[in-house]
């Protein structure tokens, strides 16, 4: 393996980030759940910056899961809330960075004018030359690879042509590689189906930091830890 190619594998491609934490960042500071997520929200764009900026090419962002609608009422509309701002400040301040900004996850039970707002910033962004950042909202992995088997079966593809690169063809995540560091902020040590067929191979990190307390200094710790792992395979 030549340097660079060596150099290049202890930097991962793809991270993702299962961003928990928010709610007991608001009650640890005395401040309603909601706060927290208004941190985790400010927290988006300076993570994005951070890792894109250390030269990961590819970052997706767990923002709510299918399992999430269970949440209190208030709660969501004020989650909803929050995505709508986010399509109005970050997504604009992505798009400014010349980032590629892809959603992953059910559209149809989104209120319209945020499934009509993620629809205009996706495709404002998508022929953007920078890093590629993707949101999972209403996402839930499972559900993912259900809707791609529905897929496949209507595309009407003959059951024996089926392999690993035409499934990933059917997925949200088409075009994306592969996850290689799986991070899970807030403590809890679970992929809470978060891109399971896309994380078979990932390196998972878990760290008690608080999403919205997830700043450079934590990135570039778990990038580092990332980077060991690669050398002790014999990587570099
Ligand atoms: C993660 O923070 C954000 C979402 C799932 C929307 P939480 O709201 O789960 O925060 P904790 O886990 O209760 O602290
Ligand atoms: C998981 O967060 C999903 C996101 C962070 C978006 P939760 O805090 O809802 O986690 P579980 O469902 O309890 O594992
Ligand atoms: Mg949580």
């Amino acid at each position: 393996m030549s340097e660079t190619q060596g150099a290049s594998a202890a930097l991962p491609q793809h991270v993702a980030i299962i961003m928990d934490g928010n709610g007991r960042w608001a009650v640890g500071q005395g401040l309603p759940r909601m706060e927290g997520h208004r941190a985790g929200l400010k927290n988006v764009s300076k993570a994005v910056r951070a890792l894109v900026e250390l030269g990961v090419p590819y970052v997706t962002l767990f923002s709510f899961s299918t399992e999430n609608w269970k949440r209190p009422e208030d709660e969501i509309a004020g989650l909803l809330r929050l995505l709508a701002e986010a399509l109005d400040d970050t997504a604009k301040e992505l798009h400014r960075q010349d980032i590629v900004i892809r959603h992953l996850g059910r559209l149809d039970r989104l209120p319209i004018s945020l499934r009509l707002g993620i629809g205009r910033i996706v495709e404002q962004t998508k022929g953007n030359k920078g890093a590629v950042a993707s949101f999972a909202f209403d996402y839930g992995g499972r559900t993912e690879i259900i809707e791609a088997t529905r897929k496949a079966v209507e595309s009407g593809i003959r059951p024996g042509k089926i392999d690993e690169t035409i499934f990933e063809g059917f997925l949200n995540t088409t075009g994306l590689p592969d996850v290689d560091l799986l991070v899970r902020t807030g403590g809890e040590k679970r992929l809470s189906n978060f891109l399971l067929w896309q994380s078979a191979y990932a390196e998972l990190y878990f760290t008690d930091t608080l999403w919205p307390d997830f700043g450079r200094a934590e990135i570039e710790k778990a990038l580092a830890d990332y980077a060991r792992r690669q050398r002790r395979f014999g990587g570099l």
